[in-house]
């Protein structure tokens, strides 16, 4: 059984990982970011999500999913039912990327290579976590948990098995659902992404 109180070896190890994962130079983005954003949560947690990589927000806060996707993420959660603070929260990669444009830091997309380079972090995350459920949340998080390349309208609404025998469902990403132009379809795609979460919070 893991013990997860303060002082207990799983805590430890992850304090420590979170810690070494402050001078990680695995790729070149910790040239880029102000800090490396690492996954937060209860380590007894039975979900853990994986988003993409820490925006703007995220990069000045040192948390994941605290920006707008975050607030889309979070009011997508409350509406399935189920409770963020109960969950572990990551990103497949630590740092974020940007290109400044005048005053604004505009996101660009991590390519493979970085993706790669930080997939043991989240590979170690989830090796103290140990969680039943794991969620992908779009193409670079499923790309990072499969090592492969994934369709997430073909793969979407039923589990993969990961090496470890957990359940990994792939849906999309917040971001993806705020970048919507017509109401209609940003309505339908938000309502679809809830019921997803739906159908995860009945296998947890
Ligand atoms: N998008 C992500 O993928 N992760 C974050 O932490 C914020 C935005």
């Amino acid at each position: 059984e893991r013990r997860l109180e303060p002082g207990s070896n799983v805590r430890k190890a992850w304090e420590a990982l979170m810690e070494e994962a402050r001078g990680c130079t695995r790729c070149d983005l910790y040239k880029c970011g102000t800090q490396t954003v690492f996954g937060e949560g209860p380590l007894d947690a039975t979900i853990l999500f994986v988003g993409e990589q820490p925006g703007d927000q995220e990069d000045l806060a040192g948390r994941p999913f605290v920006g707008p996707a975050g607030q889309l993420f979070d009011a997508s959660l409350q509406a399935a039912g189920i409770d963020r603070s109960t969950t572990y929260v990551t990103n497949a990669v630590k740092h974020f990327k940007f290109e400044q444009r005048g005053k604004k830091r505009i996101h660009s997309k991590p390519n493979g290579y970085e993706v790669d380079a930080c997939r043991w972090w989240q590979e170690q995350e989830r090796g103290l976590i140990k969680p039943p459920l794991t969620v992908a949340l779009g193409a670079t998080a499923a790309r990072s948990l499969t090592g492969k390349t994934v369709t997430i309208s073909k793969v979407r609404g039923s589990p993969l098995a990961l090496a470890d025998g957990s359940e990994c469902w792939v849906t999309v990403h917040p971001s993806f659902l705020l970048r919507i132009p017509e109401e209609d379809r940003r309505h339908d795609e938000r309502a679809r992404f809830v019921e997803d979460l739906k159908q995860i919070r009945t296998r947890a």
